[in-house]
């Protein structure tokens, strides 16, 4: 009997890491990934899935490859094609996907009905309340101000605005002209803030959480310690100079991003909380969405959430819902799974999550996201020759990619944001297409060995621009 043949539908690393855990499997025979990138064709048994010699990326295009390459199962990585419908087409069609239907990404598409539906059957979230209309989200942030002193708001647009939405307030006037900078033209993201989700700021640990369902089983995830920000918090003179170049006044910002990297096992997940955390939000969450809504929640789920300390006690509070892995946690969580990807994907599609019983490496992963940084005079890029901060910043790409033919096997570089072109000599040649490029993942016994494994490698690889962070899996306790 012939394997199976699997679709992943994922742009950047994660997609690389779903790819390499179902290429894995002894029961797959070709993973295909769209619209992928170069590192999707660079994995065994793994190609990115073309049209006519082009990637494909639009919804009925992916039905056509899924029908006539006879796609054994699809799986899908980030929100859009989620919100978008994939999942929903796919299954009318009569195709196999692992993903939450369209109904359900609502719960990464709207904070302000998140927040309702989450206080609704009780699980724990900040104090909140929604707005439509910005004098009345004013007068309430002037009010809560007057009667909490001590508290701050945060502010968060309803929609999707490139995890950007979220404003952490320090003063009420911050709180107020953060306000009337979302909701009232030009609005900063757009129809994202028509509606405010408006909470209390909340002191504590944060941390993201991963677990997988079928919508009746729900298991939990390893997990991962994630780096947000663009600098380790000693790079002040680096901060200053990217806020500068950025034209933000303030100059000691250290600017969010989609993850800088990560490790994986997380060092303070410990069994008891990861219990809590499914006995009071992610179980509560799966099982409430079928009740209230009648639609049932199944594939990968992600809650950020605030390990608050309440008498003593740890009480995890949801400060957002995901309805997809991580990237670059994905990078450093999935290369640790030993149960089969393509059985863990069977078992959600035919409700059957109960009989899997998740198996992991007690190896440590540290990945380390290699972006697109400071350009000072690109070479590559024309006869524009502007300074530009990098990544989260505006950016340069096509900056060819060198030295990856001598990073040790053991190594894995998930790509993120890469592309083969042809050089000046007619030679094939990596290029950079985004922000953040690669994501090298070491392995080890211990933090410290995969990490000194990562490090080593990342400094063999060269690009105009390459930046990285050199404290992942440092301090965890300065991990933002
Ligand atoms: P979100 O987009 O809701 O995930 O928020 C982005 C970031 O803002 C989070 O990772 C937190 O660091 C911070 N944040 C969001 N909500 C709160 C809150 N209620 N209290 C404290 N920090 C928050
Ligand atoms: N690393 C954060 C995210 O995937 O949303």
């Amino acid at each position: 009997m012939s394997g199976a043949k699997v679709l992943v539908v994922d742009a950047g690393g994660r997609g690389n890491a779903i790819a390499h855990a179902f290429a894995r499997s002894p029961l797959v025979e070709r993973v295909y990934v769209a619209p992928g990138n170069a590192g999707s064709s660079m994995m065994a048994k793994c190609e990115i899935a073309l049209s006519r010699g082009t990637p494909i990326k639009e919804i009925p295009n992916l039905v056509s490859f899924a029908r006539a390459e006879g796609i054994d199962l699809t799986f899908v990585g980030p929100e859009g094609y989620l919100s978008d419908g994939i999942v929903n087409v796919f299954s009318k069609e009569g195709l196999e996907i692992v993903g939450p239907q369209r109904e359900a990404t609502i719960l990464e598409g709207s904070k302000c009905d998140t927040k309702d539906f989450l206080r609704a059957i009780g699980v724990p979230i900040p104090r909140h309340q929604n707005f439509s209309n910005p004098d009345e989200a004013k007068e309430y942030a002037s009010a809560f101000y007057r009667d909490n002193p001590k508290k701050n708001l945060v502010v968060k647009a309803d929609g999707l605005a490139a995890g950007k939405g979220s404003i952490v307030c320090s003063s009420r006037e911050e709180a107020v002209s953060t306000i009337e900078r979302i909701m009232v033209e030009p609005k900063l993201f757009g129809d994202a803030g028509r509606r405010v989700d408006i909470e209390e700021r909340l002191a504590g640990r944060e941390l993201m959480f991963f677990a997988v369902t079928d919508g009746r089983t729900v298991l939990p995830l390893e997990s991962a310690m994630d780096y947000k920000r663009a600098f380790s918090p000693d790079e002040g003179v680096a901060i200053r100079l990217f806020n500068k170049l950025s034209g933000n006044p303030n100059l000691e910002n250290n600017p969010n991003t989609g993850g800088m990297g990560g490790y994986s096992p997380h060092p303070w997940l410990d069994s008891d909380l990861t219990d809590r955390i499914m006995e009071t939000i992610a179980v509560p969450t799966i099982k409430g969405f079928k009740e209230v809504t009648g639609f049932e929640y199944s594939g990968m789920i992600y809650f950020g959430l605030m390990i608050c300390e309440e008498g003593g006690e740890k009480v995890p509070k949801v400060l957002e819902i995901n309805v997809r892995l991580g990237d670059p946690e994905a990078e450093v969580i999935l290369p640790r799974l030993e149960t089969d990807m393509y059985l863990l994907s069977r078992a959600i599609l035919d409700g059957e999550l109960d009989t899997i019983d998740l198996k992991w490496s007690s190896e440590a992963c540290v990945g380390v996201c290699a972006i697109s940084g400071r350009v000072v005079k690109p070479v590559t890029s024309g006869a524009v020759e502007e300074e530009r901060p990098g990544y989260p910043g505006p950016h340069y790409t096509n900056m060819p990619i060198r030295g990856l033919d001598k990073v040790d096997p053991d190594v894995l570089v998930y790509h993120n944001g890469t592309a083969f072109g042809t050089d000046a000599a007619g030679n094939e040649q990596l290029y950079t297409t985004g922000g953040r490029v690669l994501t090298v993942v070491g392995r080890g016994a211990s933090l410290a060995e995969a990490r000194e494994k990562t490090y080593r490698n990342v400094r063999k690889i060269r690009f105009n621009g390459i930046r990285y962070r050199k404290d992942i899996g440092l301090f965890p306790e300065l991990a933002k």
